[in-house]
């Protein structure tokens, strides 16, 4: 039934190039539909019993690696994924539009990474884009602006898969053009298909590019580091993850085990329900995927051609309005990290917590706007008068999104001796505030606090209405 309903969608359209890019895409879907199908009737799980922790040269130690030249940084590209929507912080485009520092938005830092890499090694490393068909639109306003820079920028999008109805488990989608609501974009998985697909990996190995540093449109820690580079192509690896100490508020991070003798990423959603504990402890699995990833992309194109790259799918449920009701509808994904046990001599390397800084949500978005970072050419570093890591930040559900942050906390605090933050209820800041220690706002339902110009609050706990 499912491959009936994507037949007649592909075969009602007219433009036969169209149709031919949409056959292919319809297919790889229902190939991955087909695979979620097999995967629930047959209810493989993993066996815990045969995890084992990864052997010595399967997770290496950064400070392990040795310092090297610059001269392999011709073999390589930069390629962030950009394809998810910010949903979660309420904002309706992409994610990497976003103002974070001075005007600019991730994306925008991201550009100013690669220029001031190609300025200073005289090189000619490109940036590349995966876009969704959520994204592209936002996006090419903003890379029209660096036309005539110092850097190649090119996009290109993913794929767009048909949200499936839980139910009856048919297609959403009636035709090809049907509204936005009804597909979706299958997760970072998708990366390998779309690069191939695109045609995009094929222009990277005609310049003679190699390797391929994937990472977060939302990670500014996530810069060219020539050491790994230089360990990638000494050790010949074709996937290096980049992974990083867990702490008690990263538990539910992906983690690298040996499974059967292979390297293999194991996420919580495939943990059985009597060892998510054993997952989250952070004595056992002590580090986390930081979706920080170096792939060759010969070893793309070898793995995409032969079909190969089967990722474990990662079922997600939603709920969208058809017509007047609401509709449960499932939407399949799969993650570039679950790739890794298809490439060989694939391993992690345990990286510094700088490489890895994602912002989730606004209480995120507070620390790398703040003085707690230094802008340097589109990265952020933590300012060398901190003490210890970063403070811990709890926005309330008024800041949820973008918007209502930026109206609250139009002026970023000083933060550079916060320990600890939470704000709750109706809260607006004021201009040149400074938070040291614990501080802790609180206002009850139907009043509102204002943080006056100038208050420097130091360890305290504010309820009700401020005066200082
Ligand atoms: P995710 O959606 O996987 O992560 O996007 P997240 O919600 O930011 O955080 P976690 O890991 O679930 O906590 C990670 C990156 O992948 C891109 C997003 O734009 C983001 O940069 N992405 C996600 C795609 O490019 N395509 C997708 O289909 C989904």
């Amino acid at each position: 039934q499912m491959r009936n309903s994507l037949n007649k969608m592909i075969d009602a359209v007219e433009d036969p190039k169209v149709r031919a890019k949409f056959e292919v895409e319809m297919d790889s879907f229902f190939s991955l539909f087909r695979r979620y199908l097999a995967d629930k009737a047959s209810g493989t799980t993993l066996d815990w019993n045969q995890i084992r922790s990864p052997t010595p040269d399967e997770v290496v130690a950064y400070s392990s690696l040795q310092d090297g030249d610059n001269s392999n940084l011709s073999k390589l590209a930069v390629l962030k994924l950009n394809g998810g929507l910010g949903t979660s912080m309420g904002c309706v485009g992409p994610k990497s539009v976003i103002e974070v520092r001075d005007g600019q938005s991730f994306l925008d830092l991201s550009v100013r990474q690669i220029e001031h890499l190609n300025k200073t090694y005289d090189t000619d490393v490109p940036l590349l884009l995966m876009n969704s068909f959520n994204t592209n639109d936002d996006t090419q306003i903003i890379v029209r602006k660096y036309q005539g820079h110092r850097i190649r920028i090119r996009t290109f999008n993913q794929s767009r898969y048909p949200r499936v109805f839980k139910d009856s488990l048919l297609p959403v989608p009636q035709s090809f053009d049907d509204n936005l609501d009804a597909w979706y974009p299958p997760g970072h998985g998708d990366l390998f298909e779309s690069l191939v697909s695109s045609g995009e990996l094929d222009v990277l190995l005609e310049q003679g590019k190699e390797i391929l540093f994937v990472s977060n449109g939302d990670n500014l820690g996530a810069t060219v580091d020539t050491k790994i580079l230089n360990h990638m192509v000494e050790t010949g690896a074709e996937y290096i993850m980049e992974l990083t100490d867990k702490t008690r508020a990263d538990v539910k991070g992906g983690t690298l085990i040996n499974y059967n003798g292979q390297v293999r990423l194991l996420e919580i959603a495939q943990v059985p329900k009597d060892h998510v504990e054993d997952f989250k402890s952070i004595k056992k699995f002590t580090n986390f995927n930081t979706n920080n990833l170096w792939i060759n992309l010969r070893a793309i194109k070898r793995l995409v051609e032969a079909n190969a790259l089967e990722m474990e799918i990662i079922p997600n449920s939603k709920s969208i309005s058809v017509g007047n009701s609401e509709m449960q509808v499932l939407q399949l994904e799969t993650a570039v990290g679950a790739a890794i046990r298809h490439f060989k001599g694939a391993h992690g390397v345990v990286v510094p917590r700088s490489r890895f800084l994602p912002v989730k949500t606004c209480s995120d978005l507070m620390l790398v706007k703040s003085d707690l970072f230094n802008l340097q050419h589109g990265a952020l570093k933590l300012d060398s008068a901190r003490f210890g890591g970063a403070p811990l930040i709890k926005l309330g559900s008024h800041f949820k999104k973008v918007s209502n942050f930026q109206q609250r906390i139009p002026h970023m605090p000083r933060i550079l001796e916060l320990d600890h933050l939470t704000v709750t209820g109706n809260v607006y800041f004021g201009r040149g505030i400074q938070l040291k220690g614990t501080v802790i706002i609180v206002c009850s339902d139907g009043q509102r606090i204002d943080i006056p110009n100038g208050s420097i609050l130091e360890n305290v706990v504010v309820t009700g209405n401020l005066t200082i």
